[in-house]
């Protein structure tokens, strides 16, 4: 599918235009598709201490888990530059939290580039290492912490 025929991939390069990037001049929009076929957003906030700058996936991530969504078929990505590009190796890993196996699409032009998460990263960190995936077996969690 090409971004025109594609809504998340719309989604992506229409948040693109609200990313704060006066530092790498290198905006990048984040569209990600919940289980239920919602779509969260996101786009990178870069900061003069540059090293606080949230990238695009993660913001869209935050944004979903915050409205109480855990659950993600895709992932799509709007860059300018001239090859597709990924999620970098943090985003990678906060993603796997949630959809090891997530679907992620990038665009360039006239032509969509696809990888599944656990492709870009397969072995990711976990507290107790080769246990089943953390999110998706914590679906009822509220909280972590129960003693208020
Ligand atoms: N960036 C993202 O938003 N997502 C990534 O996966 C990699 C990089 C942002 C961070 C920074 O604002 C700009 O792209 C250049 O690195």
């Amino acid at each position: 599918m090409t971004e025109s025929t594609d809504p998340l991939l719309q989604a992506a390069r229409q948040v693109r235009d609200r990313a704060w990037v006066p530092y790498s001049g290198f905006p990048v929009g984040a569209a990600l598709e919940a289980e239920d076929g919602r779509v969260f957003t996101g786009c990178n906030v870069e900061n003069a201490s540059y090293g606080l700058t949230i990238c695009a996936e993660r913001a869209a991530l935050v944004s979903a888990v915050s409205a109480g969504v855990r659950r993600f078929r895709r992932l799509a990505l709007s860059t300018r530059a001239e090859l597709a590009t990924p999620p970098c190796g943090a985003c990678r890993q906060v993603l796997a939290e949630f959809a090891p196996e997530l679907e992620i699409v990038s665009r360039v032009e006239g032509h969509v580039q696809t990888w599944r998460l656990d492709e870009l990263l397969p072995v990711r960190f976990q507290l107790t290492p080769g246990a089943q995936d953390g999110a998706a077996g914590l679906q009822t969690q509220e909280n972590g912490r129960t003693d208020g």
